[in-house]
């Protein structure tokens, strides 16, 4: 059984841009939880949460966590928020090497600040929001099977650790 490669972290830690790049170099198939609800719903994200709800969408993204566990051999770039329910992270360790992409809260502020399209980051301070929410969810990101390092503004050394392990 080929095991899943699963990348967990922060907005903005390079999850996406890893994914594409390990699927390029190791011919896998690369699914992102996040495209895929938007796909179901036929709504972006922003879409979504402002619509429907946060609450909605977490059902939403452990529904398509539960099914694309099931697959073998594919890189799963899960979405930043995925580890807040235990029972995401148990189906994805059961097929899958999970990976926690380790960024500071500052970086990923300077790397989300322009971008509009979050919306959990819609706020006054959304350097203060991202530290807090870092600082919640730090112990779940912990239960991945391996950290890297994703400060960088290259994806080259997270990639290279990556494909180390795999
Ligand atoms: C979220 C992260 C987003 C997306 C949604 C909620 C979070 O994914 O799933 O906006 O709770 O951290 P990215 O980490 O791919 O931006």
């Amino acid at each position: 059984m080929v095991k899943n490669i699963i990348l967990i972290g922060f907005m903005g830690s390079g999850k996406s841009m890893i994914a594409r790049e390990l699927g390029k170099r190791l011919k896998r198939g690369v699914i992102s939880t996040d495209d895929l609800a938007e796909a179901k719903e036929g709504q972006s994200i922003h879409e979504i949460f402002k619509f429907k709800g946060e609450a909605y969408f977490r059902t939403l993204e452990r529904d398509i966590i539960k099914e694309v566990s099931l697959r073998q051999g594919v890189i799963i770039d899960c979405g930043g928020g995925a580890v807040l329910c235990q029972e995401n992270l148990s189906h994805l360790k059961n097929n899958g090497i999970v990976f926690y992409l380790q960024a500071t809260p500052e970086v990923i502020y300077e790397r989300i600040k322009n971008e509009g399209h979050r919306p959990l980051l819609k706020v006054p301070d959304p350097l203060g929001c991202i530290k807090e929410l870092y600082h919640q969810r730090l112990p779940l990101y912990n239960q991945a099977d391996f950290t890297i390092d994703a400060n960088s503004v290259s994806i080259e050394g997270p990639v290279v650790e990556i494909l180390k392990r795999v």
